[in-house]
C-alpha cells in the first residue's frame, strides 16, 4: 500500500522504515527541511538500534523516499500517518498545534480520499477533533477523510525490535473500510513477512502479536492508560525502595519476589532515579489533565508524578550525606541519556542532577556513549569525555545516572585508582554493594544496604 508519514522523529522514522521493510511504499515528509536533506543524504538524525540498516535496506529497495514538499507526500499516500510531536504545555495539557497544522495541510492538499491515522500520542477525544478539523479545513470539499487511531508502544532504544515484534497492535476506527486497510498494512508484520534485522534466520515463535480493533476513543485511552500504569509501577517500586532503606530490607529482593506473581510481573519495578524521557512524564501529565477536564481527579497518578520528581531530592540527600559539602568538589556524572541505548536527553534525570550540582558549585565532568553532543549546548561548563575512565580522573565522586551496559561493565578497580576518592552514588542500582565494598568503595544506591 502507498503510505505517507508526516513527521520524521523517532516514531515517524521507525514506523516508516519498518512498514517499508514490510513491503509498503512509504513517503516521508517533515516540516524541517534540513532533516529531510540529512535523510536524503543517508544520515539518520537520531540514534536508534537497527534503524540505520532497515532504512538503508528500504532505500535500496526503493520502498521509502523523503520529500520536504508536504503536499506531494500527502497526495502520494492512500493512508497518512501523523507522527508529529505533542509536547506538554505549562499546565500539563498536550500541545496539539502540530496535529492541527498537519490536519490543515492534509485537508488542503489531498485530492483523493485519505485514511488519516493518529500515531502521535494524543489525549482521548483528539480523533474526534481531527475529523472535525479535516472537514472544516477542506471547506466542504469533495475529498472524503476517515480517521483512525493507531498508538505506538515503541520503547526508545528498542523501537525497531518492538515494531517488528509487537505484543499488540491497537487500531481505533469508526468504520469497517478503515479497519480493513489497517489490517492490510499490518498483515506482513503479524505474518512475519519482512526481513528481521534482529533475527536474520527466523523470529522466535513466542512473538505472537495481536491486532485489536477498538473505537478511536478506546485506542487513544489505551495508550495513556498503558504508559501511566507503567509509570505508576516505577513510582511504586521507588517508594518501596525508600521504605527498604528505612527498614533495612533490600528492594531487589522485594520487587523480584513480588514480580514472580504473574499478576504483578517483574518488569518496570526497578528503583532508582525514576522515569524520564519524552513519554512518561508528559503522558502522565496529559492523562491527569484530560481526566480533570471530564471531572475525574486522577489522584494516584498525581502521587506517582510527585514521587518521581522527589527522586532527585532523594538522590541529593545521598550525595550530601556522602560528600557533605558539594561546593568545590569534582564530580563525574556517568550517563546523560534518560535511559540506555538512546541519545535522547529530554526530561533525563541526569540533566536535573547536573543543574543542581552546578548550582551548588561543583566542578562536573560527564560521560555518555551517545548523548554528549545533545547535552553540551545545555551545559557548556561541564567537561565531557567519551571515555568514562577519563571522566573519572581525580573526581571526589562518581554519580551513575543511566543504566548503560558499558557502565555496568566498568572496571572499578581501575577507576578507583584514577579517582581522588573511592565514592560511587549509584542512581540506577547497577552494582553489587558487597562487591563495591570489597573494592574499598563508599557506595550508595537506592533501597539497598
Ligand atoms: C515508553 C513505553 O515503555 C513505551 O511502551 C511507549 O511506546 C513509549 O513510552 C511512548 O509513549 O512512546 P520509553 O519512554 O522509550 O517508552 O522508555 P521506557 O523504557 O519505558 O522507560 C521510561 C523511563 O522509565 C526511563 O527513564 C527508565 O529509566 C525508567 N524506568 C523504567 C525505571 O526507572 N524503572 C523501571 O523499572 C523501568
Amino acid at each position: 500500500m502507498r503510505l505517507t508519514v508526516i513527521g520524521c522523529g523517532y516514531v515517524g522514522l521507525v514506523t516508516g522504515a519498518c512498514l517499508a521493510a514490510a513491503g509498503h511504499e512509504v513517503f516521508c515528509t517533515d516540516i524541517d527541511g534540513k532533516r529531510i536533506d540529512q535523510l536524503k543524504a543517508g544520515k539518520i538524525p537520531i540514534y536508534e538500534e537497527h534503524l540505520d540498516e532497515v532504512l538503508k535496506g528500504a532505500v535500496a529497495e526503493k520502498k521509502i523516499s523523503y520529500t520536504a514538499d508536504t503536499g506531494e507526500a500527502i497526495r502520494a499516500g492512500e493512508v497518512i500517518f501523523i507522527c508529529v510531536g505533542t509536547p506538554p504545555k505549562d499546565n500539563g495539557e498536550a500541545d496539539l498545534s502540530a496535529i492541527d497544522h498537519v490536519a490543515r495541510q492534509i485537508a488542503q492538499e489531498a485530492i483523493t480520499p485519505k485514511l488519516v491515522v493518529e500515531k502521535s500520542t494524543v489525549p482521548a477525544l483528539t480523533g474526534m477533533q481531527l475529523q472535525k478539523a479535516l472537514a472544516a479545513y477542506s471547506h466542504g470539499g469533495k475529498v472524503n477523510f476517515q480517521v483512525a487511531s493507531n498508538p505506538e508502544f515503541l520503547r526508545e532504544g528498542t523501537a525497531v525490535a518492538d515494531f517488528f515484534h509487537p505484543d499488540r497492535i491497537v487500531v481505533g476506527v469508526e468504520d469497517e473500510d478503515s479497519a480493513a486497510k489497517m489490517r492490510e498494512i499490518y498483515a506482513p508484520i503479524l505474518e512475519r513477512k519482512f526481513h528481521c534485522p534482529i533475527h536474520p534466520e527466523k523470529c522466535p515463535k513466542d512473538y505472537t502479536g495481536e491486532l485489536l480493533i477498538t473505537t478511536i476513543n478506546s485506542a487513544e485511552l489505551i495508550k495513556h492508560a498503558s504508559n501511566s500504569f507503567l509509570a505508576l509501577k516505577i513510582s511504586y517500586a521507588n517508594v518501596i525502595a525508600d521504605l527498604c532503606e528505612r527498614i533495612g530490607a533490600n528492594v531487589e529482593e522485594v520487587t523480584h519476589a513480588m514480580g514472580l506473581d504473574p499478576r504483578i510481573g517483574t518488569q518496570f519495578l526497578k528503583a532508582g532515579l525514576g522515569f524520564g524521557g519524552f513519554c512518561f512524564p508528559k503522558d502522565i501529565q496529559a492523562f491527569i489533565h484530560l481526566s480533570s477536564t471530564v471531572g475525574i481527579d486522577f489522584e494516584m497518578l498525581k502521587a506517582a508524578e510527585r514521587v518521581n520528581k522527589q527522586r532527585i531530592d532523594r538522590y541529593f540527600e545521598k550525595i550530601h550525606k556522602a560528600l557533605w559539602v558539594i561546593k568545590g568538589k569534582r564530580v563525574a556524572v556517568l550517563g546523560l541519556a534518560f535511559k540506555a541505548n538512546t541519545d535522547d536527553i529530554r526530561f533525563a534525570p541526569a540533566l536535573e542532577v547536573i543543574r543542581r550540582l552546578l548550582d551548588e558549585g561543583a566542578e562536573v565532568t560527564a560521560t555518555d556513549p551517545e548523548a554528549i553532543s545533545r547535552t553540551r549546548p545545555h551545559f557548556p561548563n561541564v567537561t565531557y569525555y567519551q571515555d568514562p575512565y577519563q571522566a573519572l580522573k581525580d573526581v571526589d565522586a562518581a554519580l551513575v545516572c543511566t543504566e548503560w551496559k558499558i557502565f555496568r561493565a566498568l572496571d572499578w578497580e581501575r577507576a578507583g585508582k584514577l579517582m581522588a576518592r573511592r565514592l560511587v552514588i549509584d542512581g540506577r542500582n547497577l552494582y553489587s554493594p558487597q562487591h563495591m565494598l570489597e573494592l574499598g568503595f563508599d557506595y550508595y544506591s537506592f533501597g539497598r544496604k
